[in-house]
């Protein structure tokens, strides 16, 4: 039995740790790694699948492997592939310092959220697995807590501890982590304000969030957080070398004032270092590296390199960026942005944006490059694979029915977590190909969910209130498929 066996952690999909995310930046800095479609996946602790299960379903014709210790999650993330019908995906209960049975080596390796919960040598063997099973162009994720930003945690993650140590069972530990909190937050004397404020800060979050997130972080046996260069140093001593960071837009400075790039650009003279005086100017508390085999000479620089496999999509920043665009756009990118938004949420080529915008398709390359690095659109090496209209009997993706079916929130083709209130998650449940948008409107009339949805409901006569339901349905059954949640 595991901590996690008791307490299972809420398994979710993380944009930026997908075999998809990895190939991207991969790209860009001038290597060539698997094609996503057909790729080997390996994740190291997958608990229940959430992250693992939509990237196997999105790539069919790739192979996914989840390794994790704890009995318990692995169990419910096999459930959830038999239900699904998954063929491509191997789940199994297993240590990660266990050699794997298999020869297998993989093109991907994704460790999200373990090697800092972890023993030391627990770490150096994450690094170790990775270093032997990574393939020669494969491309490894691994997410850390890191320093300065957890020095500020640590004395309640210490408190907890101390205190938390006393009791027996999660649950309980977490009540008691809370209660003392709480106690010291109150109790701390004015004269250290500015420690009761960092508490606070921190502690309030936790109190209002998952108790399963405070107990596996701030209860944990093991907690440590390293510095970056730290990282890369124990990367390095086994055979890896640091690419890049997974969210590209962290490397870029352009949030600091021109004279403090000017200093930071005269005091680090590599990428590390640039990367580590970053850390302690942002007070950084997690990272997300990207590592290759030390032998893989990537470029030093982003560059656009024509033709590209990257395909582009709008994200949430994008219209807010083409507003920030000052004419004369010298690089067409504020065309370009418009048209991205107009077929958001699809992912289109840089030929179709080039001809959008009338420009070569370098050119335009060399723009999108320039507005993902600012985190103003997305790019993707794998086909879209939903539909961004709604059909005339809709069907929704098979893994987000059953999430509503279980109560949990349902995982887009995004690969991000959609929050659909009640009404939206019934719609949802109903599109299975069979009912069209009025065959929803009956099932769905005069039940709770329309009553709490619709202001005034039940004051309306029942002719009305059969149209309001037909426009909030249609309302809502574009906001499915705009969040990439329909897949006919
Ligand atoms: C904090 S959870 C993160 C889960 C998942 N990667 C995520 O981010 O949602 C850590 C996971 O690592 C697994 N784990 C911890 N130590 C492990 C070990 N020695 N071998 C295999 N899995 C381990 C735990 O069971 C747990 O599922």
């Amino acid at each position: 039995m595991t901590t996690y066996d008791d307490l299972p952690y809420e398994s979710l999909p993380y944009p930026s740790a997908t075999a998809d995310r990895l190939a991207v930046n991969a790209t860009l800095f001038g290597l060539q790694p698997a094609p996503v479609g057909g790729a080997t996946v390996l994740e190291v602790g997958c608990a229940s699948g959430g992250h693992l299960i939509p990237q196997a379903m999105r790539n069919p014709g790739g192979k996914f492997v989840g390794i994790d210790a704890s009995a318990v999650q692995i169990e419910a993330a096999r459930q959830r592939s038999q239900a699904l019908g998954l063929t491509n995906i191997d789940l199994q209960v297993r240590d990660l310092s266990d050699k794997l049975e298999r020869e297998d080596h993989f093109d991907y390796i994704l460790c999200h959220g373990v090697f800092s919960w972890v023993s030391d040598e627990h770490q150096h063997q994450i690094l170790a697995l990775i270093r032997d099973r990574l393939a020669p162009n494969g491309v490894a994720y691994v997410s850390y807590n890191t320093l300065p930003g957890w020095y500020q945690r640590l004395p309640l993650r210490d408190l907890m501890v101390f205190h938390g140590a006393r009791f027996d069972g999660p649950q309980t530990q977490i009540e008691q982590a809370k209660a003392i909190s709480r106690f010291v937050i109150g109790a701390v004397p004015d004269t250290e304000e500015t420690y009761r404020a960092i508490l606070r800060h921190f502690f309030e979050p936790l109190a209002a969030g998952s108790g399963s997130y405070l107990f596996h972080e701030y209860l944990s046996e093991h907690n440590r957080a390293h510095y970056f260069h730290q990282f890369v140093d124990l990367a390095s001593a086994s055979g890896l070398r640091y690419l890049a960071d997974s969210d590209l837009p962290t490397m870029m400075t352009g949030d600091l004032s021109d004279s403090a790039r000017e200093t930071l650009e005269t005091v680090a003279t590599d990428l590390i270092a640039t990367e580590q005086y970053l850390d302690f100017l942002r007070n950084r508390s997690f990272r997300r590296s990207l590592l290759i085999p030390a032998e893989c000479e990537p470029e030093n620089n982003l560059a656009w390199r024509h033709p590209s496999p990257l395909m582009v999509r709008a994200n949430a920043e994008t219209a807010g960026a083409i507003e920030k665009i000052e004419a004369p756009d010298v690089l067409p990118i504020r065309a370009a942005l418009s048209h991205l938004a107009r077929r958001s949420p699809a992912a289109i080529s840089i030929e179709e944006l080039a001809r959008a915008a009338g420009v070569p398709a370098p050119m335009m390359g060399e723009a999108i490059l320039g507005a993902y690095a600012t985190a103003s659109v997305d790019l993707t090496t794998v086909a879209d694979t939903f539909v961004p209209v709604v059909s005339t009997r809709p069907v929704a993706c098979p893994l987000a029915r059953l999430q509503i079916r279980q109560g949990e929130d349902p995982t887009t083709r995004l690969h991000t977590t959609a929050e659909l209130g009640p009404l939206a998650g019934r719609l949802l449940a109903l599109m299975d190909g069979e009912h069209t948008l009025d065959d929803a409107s009956g099932r769905l009339f005069d039940g709770q969910e329309v009553t709490s949805a619709i202001d005034g409901y039940t004051d309306l006569d029942p002719v009305e209130r059969r149209r309001q339901v037909r426009i909030r349905l249609d309302a809502l059954s574009k906001e499915c498929a705009a969040a990439g949640l329909l897949i006919s």
